[in-house]
């Protein structure tokens, strides 16, 4: 089921979003004296994370444990690296410590199969009893062809009900990427995604079709989750 909050512009969206992720965050650490945030990659996200790094108060950031949704198969230095991203606009602005994050490729990096090994184990300190690992918030962007994370049409990947994270062929793309797989998604307390602009309109509304087979459709199916969008993104028009 979708929860869909729809925003004027890029700028109000950001902000909204920022609010609910702080909020989430907030009553996680009230909870339970920390909150882990699997953040997400792509382009989209430098924006949120740029905002949220403009309120040092917000929350307690030194409770807060980041780890991530995917990650592409390059070094942390990258400039396709996810956790570059993040660094750039959230960890280094907000002067997260290091101890605080767990980047899905390490430095240097090991094999791909080898890290996504080592992150379902790291994963599993806090897992259900069910081995699934329980996030208070997975933020998730999403391609205009319907993927999240990086679990993209008519990869391997879709239909992995064992594993946490796998190393995911993406032909398409020409590359292989890490990512967590739907267990997790469905498990998490919070799933947010964040989505502008005309070109992911297609698939934004398929999300919500009951006979859509993209990877949005499948989860927006299996359990609530939450939609922060732009008018662009809404109807198919402007920026
Ligand atoms: C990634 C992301 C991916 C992203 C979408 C949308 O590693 O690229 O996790 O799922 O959210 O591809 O990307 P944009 O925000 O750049 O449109």
């Amino acid at each position: 089921m979708r929860q869909v909050h729809c925003f004027a512009t890029p700028t109000e969206l950001m902000s909204a979003c920022a609010d609910a992720v702080s909020s989430v965050l907030s009553a996680a650490i009230e909870l339970q004296g920390i909150a882990r945030i699997a953040l997400s990659g792509g382009s989209t996200p430098a924006a949120l994370y740029a905002e949220l790094a403009r309120r040092p108060q917000a929350l307690p950031w030194s409770r807060v444990r980041f780890y991530f949704g995917d990650e592409r198969s390059v070094p942390q230095d990258h400039p396709d690296s996810n956790f570059r991203l993040a660094k750039t606009h959230l960890f280094t602005p907000l002067s997260i410590d290091p101890a605080q994050v767990f980047p899905m490729v390490s430095a240097p990096p090991l094999s791909p199969t080898a890290e996504a090994a080592r992150y379902a184990a790291l994963l599993a300190e806090f897992a259900a009893p069910n081995g699934v690992p329980v996030f208070d918030l997975i933020l998730n962007g999403m391609g205009d062809d319907g993927h999240f994370a990086s679990l993209f049409p008519g990869t391997p990947a879709l239909d992995e009900r064992s594993k946490t994270v796998v190393v995911n062929p993406v032909e398409r793309l020409q590359t292989e990427r890490l990512t967590l797989t739907f267990p997790v998604f469905e498990a998490a307390r919070r799933v947010l995604f964040l989505v502008s602009g005309a070109s992911k309109h297609a698939a934004f509304t398929a999300s919500g079709q009951p006979d859509s087979d993209l990877p949005v459709a499948r989860l927006s199916r299996a359990r609530v989750t939450d939609w922060f969008i732009d008018r662009a993104c809404a109807e198919g028009s402007g920026q």
